[in-house]
């Protein structure tokens, strides 16, 4: 059974890859093919995605011509039809574009706000954040399109068109995303949603099937044709609205009028001879991987192996001290102001100071104050190279799993729960996790905190590695992780994806170990244990879908969910 599921995914991969990546190598095919779309290397360029089907969109575009981020706005455009539970328009990411001129990189942020009608205490009660009251205003549709008006090299349109194809056309899906919706659709108190995504003659969808989005290809059709009209004004707008008005929810045409998304400038720190790009505020990545990074800079972790007891020690502490600060500073600098002093390199020499290397360091010593005793996850990453060696990273979210649920009627759309990333709570910090702190607490027109972290370490002036994560607060660890193994232990692209993670987010106070269970790590857990940590197995922790450039060379390493490599793979 699980071989016959394997033969028939690689088959699917395998067509679409002669069906939308013409003039494709021979050889390059059957090791495309053999690795089941897991892995790829190129010299012409590469997408690395959730999904089979937006990895070869954004292959095809680069093939057309089009540069890293014409193919990342096709990419992203196409998961929001094939890969619903995180893919989107109706919520908001980040894109880091790493040029290949030698220019600085950008950051675009179009994370989505709080409603002008949001006040500090609104999500008080707590409860089910799976409906209209948790949506925050959107931004993907205006962050495509910025990052399209910087440095889109091909039309708009034909970049949204592949999109508007495989929802009017319909799709082939794979096991997983079967078995997702089948859960979901079984799960979900909102109708629209169980119409559009459940199966018309109510049976359970199977790898294989074919599943038609009619609102959401006449949607997507509106953007093609009139940009960010086609989403934040005009018909969309108004069946978001009328949406939000018949399920108690708070964004207004006000709202859409008002979002705009954000040019950032990237958080840059070094790390040996290395510079990392990563995401500056609104998202708490950047900050807290430079820290980790940074401290870690400060010991020899090479020379103590990557799974030695000592580096994952110290990995641990590095991270519990990140995320300490990340609870007391860090949210939405244009509301808040965050002290500069958080990403140099003498506080992180500084923090280095502070860990005792025999024992674990209560979280209780570090951070905000603990206020009281006694708090479901999707997001999508994708990298992509141009033949110039353009480089982009771009992480975006509906928050949970398929969002809130709530697909607007009539667009068939689905939109964000993103809310539930503002401290819900304010004053209410806890050990299970909750944060109350006072900077990131609900205000109108504010960005929520992420984790999203897209990062892009440069060599030389030139990409080097292209990665970055879903996984809620684990995503800046799985970076960090990813990171560390390539620049400290010069792993190789999927040495360094497939290697288990940790993550220790300060509280709770526990160490999540992908490795836990493995006897080949049964001495490391010991050892933390002794030494005062509480390591917990964990089943998996992220997405990482990652780009290496290595000797003018592309390599794709899809993590191990259903993520494709699609490499450009003409005569070179
Ligand atoms: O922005 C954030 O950090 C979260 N809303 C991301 C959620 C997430 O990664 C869930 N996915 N696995």
């Amino acid at each position: 059974m699980l071989i016959r599921r394997t033969l028939k995914k690689v088959a699917i991969v395998g067509l679409f890859a002669l069906l939308l990546v013409p003039g494709l190598e021979s050889q390059a095919y059957a090791q495309h093919e053999l690795a089941g779309s897991r892995d790829a290397s190129s010299k012409q360029g590469m997408v690395v995605a959730v999904s089979p089907d937006g990895a070869a969109v954004g292959a095809k575009i680069l093939k057309q011509g089009g540069n890293a981020v014409d193919a990342a706005i096709a990419t992203a455009f196409a998961l929001a039809v094939t890969h619903p539970s995180a893919g989107n328009i109706g919520g908001g990411g980040f894109m880091l574009i790493h040029p290949s001129d030698g220019g600085p990189p950008i950051f675009i942020d179009y994370r989505e706000k709080a409603p002008l009608s949001s006040t500090r205490d609104m999500y008080i009660d707590g409860g089910s954040r799976k409906n209209h009251r948790y949506v925050g205003v959107p931004g993907t549709v205006r962050g495509l399109k910025l990052a399209h008006e910087i440095y889109g090299s091909l039309e708009w349109s034909k970049l949204v068109e592949p999109a508007v194809r495989l929802a009017k056309d319909g799709f082939s899906m794979h096991a997983g995303l079967a078995g997702s919706l089948n859960f979901e659709v079984k799960n979900s108190i909102n109708d629209e949603f169980k119409r559009v995504y459940g199966k018309a003659d109510g049976t359970q969808w199977k790898s294989g099937d074919r599943i038609v989005l009619k609102d959401l290809g006449a949607t997507l059709d509106r953007i093609a044709k009139q940009g960010t009209k086609g989403f934040y004004q005009g018909e969309t707008a108004r069946l978001l609205v009328e949406e939000m008005k018949k399920g108690g929810g708070y964004v207004r045409q006000a709202d859409l009028d008002k979002y705009r998304a954000r040019v950032r400038t990237p958080i840059r720190f070094k790390y040996r001879e290395y510079d990392v790009y990563s995401a500056p505020p609104p998202s708490s990545g950047g900050i807290t991987l430079a820290q980790m990074m940074g401290i870690s800079e400060q010991f020899d972790l090479k020379s103590k192996g990557r799974w030695s007891t000592e580096t994952n020690h110290i990995m641990i502490e590095a991270m519990r001290r990140a995320y300490a600060n990340r609870a007391m500073y860090l949210a939405d600098a244009d509301f808040v102001s965050i002290p500069k002093y958080l990403t140099t390199k003498s506080f992180a020499k500084y923090l280095s100071t502070t860990i005792d290397l025999k024992r674990a360091t209560k979280s209780d010593s570090l951070g905000p104050r603990i206020t009281e005793e006694p708090e479901s996850k999707e997001t999508t990453h994708f990298s992509v190279v141009d033949k110039n060696g353009m480089a982009v990273s771009n992480t975006y979210t509906l928050e949970a799993a398929y969002g809130s649920e709530v697909v607007v009627r009539g667009a068939g759309f689905i939109l964000n729960n993103e809310m539930g990333d503002f401290n819900g709570k304010p004053g209410v910090t806890n050990r299970r996790g909750r944060i109350g702190t006072p900077a990131n607490i609900v205000e109108p027109e504010k960005r929520m905190l992420s984790s999203m972290t897209p990062t892009i370490v440069g060599k030389n002036g030139k990409a080097y590695l292209v990665t970055g994560s879903p996984g809620g607060r684990t995503i800046i660890n799985t970076v960090f992780c990813v990171t560390l193994n390539v620049l400290e232990f010069g792993m190789s692209a999927r040495e360094a994806v497939d290697a288990p993670r940790m993550d220790h987010e300060w509280f709770p106070e526990r160490v999540r170990f992908m490795g836990a269970d493995k006897p080949r790590f049964a001495t490391l857990v010991k050892e933390l244990g002794a030494m005062g940590h509480n390591v917990q197995d964990t089943n998996g922790q992220g997405d990482a879908n990652t780009i290496m450039i290595k000797d003018g060379i592309y390599i794709g390493a899809a993590d191990y969910r259903y993520g494709a490599a699609a490499g450009v793979m003409g005569r070179q």
